[in-house]
């Protein structure tokens, strides 16, 4: 019998599970029962996990799968080349719908988030659905995007930046000091559930074979479908608590809503596989 307990945070994604200290050591039973939540809820949460260290967050995210290094470009923490330091002082400003790398050819198959330190107020993350964004589109626009590719680059718009600061433009340069591009179906067929789900996010810079407007027209139509709120969650941050997404089956932004306040959470994500469409 299971000490586990998981219940739905949102009506379409997320839960929170408790009854577990998470660690590099939790039995094997344990282990499948919080993979088959993951693959159910696509974003699960654990609050209450303040004796994670960098190494146990990492010894745990490896039961899971196999970490990956830190960012293809970001430099990871010092001492532990599995975590991406998501301190927002630092520059960081990922505050756009994404599918975490999906600028390489295996984008990662999950990510570990650990809340070190977190605004009193302010800085929540929200995730989307992607499975339930295809489901819910009509049948004539899931053939359509059935039979697209995006590509998919690290290649910063600078025209985002302007009126930012130093250091965002700095972290901006380092994220896109080596160049990725690569194309991926629109809709993926998830390899453990078999479910449809649109790859897109804000790395998603054009669709193969259409004009650049009716590109630029046609993501931002299905990025607008994919977040709308039913399909959401939005998780209110503590320190220690932890978030493990299906990064197959999500998009996730920060709200930055926090000014210049200390946000910090420690990434590890873990090695995913080459997103096959549905004609294989
Ligand atoms: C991320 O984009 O992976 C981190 C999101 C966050 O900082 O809330």
């Amino acid at each position: 019998m299971s000490s586990l307990s998981i219940a739905p945070v949102a009506g379409r994604i997320g839960a929170q599970i408790t009854g577990v200290r998470l660690g590099g050591d939790l039995p094997a039973g344990v282990v499948a029962e919080i993979r088959l939540a993951l693959l159910q809820h696509k974003v699960i949460f654990f609050r209450g996990q303040e004796h994670l260290d960098e190494q146990s967050q990492v010894a745990f995210a490896a039961l899971l799968g196999e970490p990956t290094a830190a960012h293809p470009t970001v430099p990871a923490l010092d001492g532990n080349a599995h975590i991406l330091d998501l301190d927002y002082r630092s520059g960081q400003k990922v505050d756009r719908w994404h599918t975490d790398v999906t600028f390489v050819d295996r984008p990662p198959l999950a990510s570990v988030l650990r809340a070190v330190t977190v605004p009193e107020a302010g800085g929540d993350t929200l995730w989307t659905n992607t499975v339930t964004a295809y489901e819910y589109l009509p049948a004539e626009l899931r053939d359509l995007l059935d039979r697209l590719r995006a590509v998919h680059t690290n290649q910063y718009d600078y025209a985002r930046l302007a009126g930012a600061d130093d250091t965002a433009r700095e972290h901006a340069k380092v994220f896109a000091s080596t160049a990725f591009e690569t194309e991926h179906p629109v809709v993926r067929v998830h390899p453990e559930t078999g479910e449809r789900s649109i790859l897109l996010g804000d790395f998603a810079k054009r669709l193969a074979g259409l004009s650049g407007s009716t590109s630029a027209a046609l993501i931002r139509l299905i990025q607008e479908h994919v977040t709308e709120v039913e399909n959401t969650v939005r998780w209110r941050w503590a320190p220690g608590d932890v978030a493990v997404w299906d990064n197959r089956a999500t998009q996730h932004r920060v709200v930055h809503d926090f000014g210049g306040r200390p946000r910090r959470l420690h990434r590890v994500t873990i090695a995913g596989d080459v997103p096959v469409g549905v004609d294989g």
